[in-house]
């Protein structure tokens, strides 16, 4: 087929692609050659290249191979899968067509929309339903363990999955851990699976119900103790210097809650796991911002850390990262 086309040379075809991807025809094959790739392009591109970069555009005429289209191919977009939720951007395009496709898959049977932040105590957010079965409740499957929950009532993200597994790897049998904002378990079920001996913590009584249930469906026994109530008064202040690891993951109020941890965690030994949002502010995108004020603010509540590792987690929103502050404590609290 005969498509106006933009020739570019192989070193910068990637940069360009980006560049002009809204013109770049999807019914026909990218074209390579050892030097040049040629793209097959909608004529409203002569437009963009006069206001733009008219020098930069070699454009000819030539022929490329149509293109199979996969009935599902159109969707290129991000969604979450919890379970069998399929959960769409809030800013995304006609939901209702998104959805039909994403119906068409085995592993899908409702499809919802956020429709708020997370908020709150709980950390919970509204969805818009768009198709499928009408609940929120689903059993999703991570690491080797299952986790009932409902996304309305409950805080869940597939995304920290990696980070789970990664925390869970300094944990060894018989440590004792404290999973100070448990919601629905996925750390502590893990770690108890591990042998650890948990104690998992969560003000949100929907969060307690499935953490009870996912407790018994991955068929962990007493060594997880589940409590309901507040981690910054809930265990007696008489409790101290008892945890091989404290897990801090209520990112925007952590610090409220740093004496409590600093207090239980074991001196010298034991490792507190302090998430929170960083923002990127240095000049050339020095990530180093990211943690040097948070580690700054964590000393002033509860004096000198000895870092073990500072990391990004995952993007958060533009110039803002979800990150992770692992530290011990050297002296007695
Ligand atoms: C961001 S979620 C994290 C849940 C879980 N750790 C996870 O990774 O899926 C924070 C959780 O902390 C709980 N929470 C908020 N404030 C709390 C408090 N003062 N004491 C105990 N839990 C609290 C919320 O109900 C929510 O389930």
């Amino acid at each position: 087929m005969k498509s106006l086309a933009v020739k570019v040379d192989k070193g910068l075809a990637e940069r360009l692609r980006r560049e002009i991807k809204e013109f770049i025809r999807e019914d026909l094959v990218v074209v390579k050659d050892g030097s040049f790739v040629y793209f097959p392009v909608k004529g409203s591109i002569i437009d963009y290249a006069d206001k733009n970069y008219k020098n930069d555009f070699t454009f000819i005429e030539m022929d490329f191979p149509y293109r199979e289209i996969r009935p599902d191919e159109d969707i290129r977009l991000s969604y979450d899968l919890v379970g069998d939720i399929a959960i769409l951007p809030s800013d995304v395009d006609d939901a209702e067509t998104v959805a039909k496709t994403l119906l068409s898959r085995k592993n899908i049977r409702v499809v919802l929309k956020k429709a708020s932040s997370i908020e709150g105590s709980f950390r919970t957010r509204k969805y818009d339903y768009i198709a499928g079965e009408r609940r929120t409740e689903t059993v999703h499957r991570e690491h080797a363990c299952i986790y009932k929950l409902d996304l309305e009532k409950t805080y869940f993200s597939p995304r920290l999955s990696t980070e789970r597994k990664r925390v869970i790897e300094n944990m060894r049998d018989k440590e004792i851990v404290i999973d100070m904002f448990a919601g629905v378990g996925p750390f502590s079920i893990l770690a108890a699976k591990k042998k650890c001996n948990v104690i998992a913590i969560d003000c949100n009584p929907y969060a307690i119900k499935y953490l009870n249930e996912n407790k018994k469906l991955n068929k962990v026994k007493n060594n997880l103790n589940i409590i309901l109530g507040d981690s910054g008064s809930v265990l007696s202040k008489n409790i101290h210097d008892i945890a091989d690891h404290i897990i801090m993951n209520l990112p925007f109020s952590t610090f409220d809650f740093l004496e409590v941890a600093a207090r239980l965690v074991k001196k010298d030994k034991g490792i507190i796991y302090f998430y929170s949002v960083g923002e990127e502010r240095g000049e050339n995108n020095d990530r180093d911002d990211l943690f040097d004020e948070q580690i700054e603010k964590i000393e002033s509540i509860i004096g000198d850390i000895k870092v073990r590792d500072a990391r990004i987690v995952r993007p958060y929103s533009p110039y803002n990262y979800h990150i992770c502050i692992e530290f011990s404590i050297n002296e007695r609290f």
